[in-house]
């Protein structure tokens, strides 16, 4: 049974986000929402988590000693990551020895911070269909790897980095050298590790938003939200819709990979099934084939478009399945979102346009309030709902380009 308590009092329940981004920031106002006390950390000042919470504290949270000063200090009763640059085994230590209770576990955020740990848990333990990949640790090693079977087109990404950073496509020979140079430069860490995986020539990808809850018998369930439809270029987010249309067959399929791996991951350092909350599940759908791609323990940016689509946005849904409320991912409507990006490189840039956007039909905006603005930095994001997807995905467009920024 969940008991809430009254922020800042001694009976508050006490959540700590690690990461407050724009996705961090919706789960702190679904938090607010039922009156939890909020604690939004970052790597740097007023990040836009940090302009709903209670608390903001700011540090460096690869750092695993101050990520231990920080928890012990606070106390909160939930630590929530909402990044992946996180000292995970400091995590996985706290958890072990009772201080925090890690959302979902410690363990899935620590096998889901580079894409070794998961790809090898996805492929080699559960068994379940992904590109053909392997490691590399040089240039040698990655052309080795190419030749032996992976063949050509293939893809290269740094192990530790996300929103594309560092990957690129290798059409031939020719192209091998830059791709390992531009993995070396994109890399969170620089360690010289990549993952190169055969490309798969999907006919469409989809995120599967899939939630572990406590059901009202005090079991974990996992309820499944309508797929989301995406566009990505250079392995970054720049439109999402729900729900996609997908064959019956594939949409099973992604249901039973998506349950595979989230129950896995929701198994805590005992084994014992724990982890509770919402996870993206990314997937490659050709016909009735499916492939797993990766996975967020944690709400993911194509689900931005829950906002206008689901009675509950996946926001809501994480913010109470990790309280051990009951989940409705039920869809309202059909919906799209289209991401506005930074266009220049400032601090504190001007939105313009912006009536003009939320004049086009049943928009609405979300401006993240990022302190700096960078051109392919995203600054905000517009949604649309409408009664099909493809109208939904116009005005989504259509929105998201009449808001123009611009150096004050
Ligand atoms: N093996 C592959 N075959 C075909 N396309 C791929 C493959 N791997 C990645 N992609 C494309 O690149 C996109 C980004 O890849 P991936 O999700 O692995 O990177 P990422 O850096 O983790 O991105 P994000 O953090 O935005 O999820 C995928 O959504 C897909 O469009
Ligand atoms: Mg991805």
């Amino acid at each position: 049974m969940t008991t809430l308590g009254t922020p800042l009092s001694p009976h508050a329940t006490k959540v700590m986000l690690l990461g407050s981004g724009e996705l961090g920031k919706e789960v702190l106002i679904a938090l607010q929402r039922l009156g939890v006390e909020t604690i939004a950390v970052d790597r740097y000042d007023n990040a836009p988590g940090q302009q709903v919470a209670h608390h903001s504290r700011t540090i460096t949270m690869s750092d695993p000693e101050q990520l231990k000063r920080l928890i012990e200090a606070e106390r909160p009763h939930l630590v929530v990551p909402e990044i992946e640059a996180i000292a995970t085994s400091m995590l996985e230590e706290l958890e072990a020895a009772g201080v925090v209770r890690v959302i979902p576990t410690a363990r899935a955020a620590r096998l889901t911070m580079d894409r070794e740990g998961i790809r090898v848990l996805a492929a080699e333990t559960l068994g379940l269909p992904t590109s053909p990949y392997k490691f590399c640790n040089s240039l040698e090693e990655l052309q080795a790897a190419i030749d032996a079977g992976i063949g050509y087109p293939c893809i290269v990404k740094p192990v530790m980095s996300s929103s594309g950073k560092g990957q690129s496509k290798i059409d031939g020979p020719g192209d091998v050298q830059k791709a390992w140079a531009t993995a070396m430069a994109g890399g969170r860490v620089s360690h010289g590790r990549v993952i190169v995986e055969g490309f798969i020539d999907f006919d469409y990808e989809i995120t599967q938003l899939t939630v572990r809850a406590v059901g009202a018998d005090g079991q974990i369930e996992t309820h499944f939200c309508d797929p989301i439809g995406h566009v990505q270029v250079s392995g970054d987010y720049v439109e999402s819709w729900q729900p996609h249309a997908m064959h019956p067959a594939a949409l099973e399929k992604s249901r039973q990979i998506s349950k595979a791996v989230t129950d896995n991951l929701g198994q805590g350092f005992d084994g014992k099934p724990s982890g509770l909350g919402l996870f993206g599940v990314e997937l490659f759908v050709k016909g009735e084939d499916v492939w797993f791609s990766e996975v967020s323990p944690r709400p993911h940016d194509t689900g931005l478009v829950t906002l206008c689509t689901q009675h509950q946005s996946e926001f809501e849904l994480h913010a109470r399945a990790i309280l051990g409320l009951p989940v409705d991912t039920s869809l309202r409507n059909p919906g799209a979102s289209a991401v506005i990006y930074g266009g220049v490189d400032a601090v504190g840039i001007v939105f313009d346009g912006v009536e003009e956007a939320l004049r086009v039909p049943g928009t609405d905006l979300r401006l993240f309030g990022k302190p700096e603005s960078f051109v392919k930095r995203r600054m905000g994001v517009a949604l649309a709902r409408a009664a099909d997807v493809d109208t939904a995905r116009t005005h989504a467009k259509l929105a998201a380009s009449k808001v123009k920024t611009r150096k004050d």
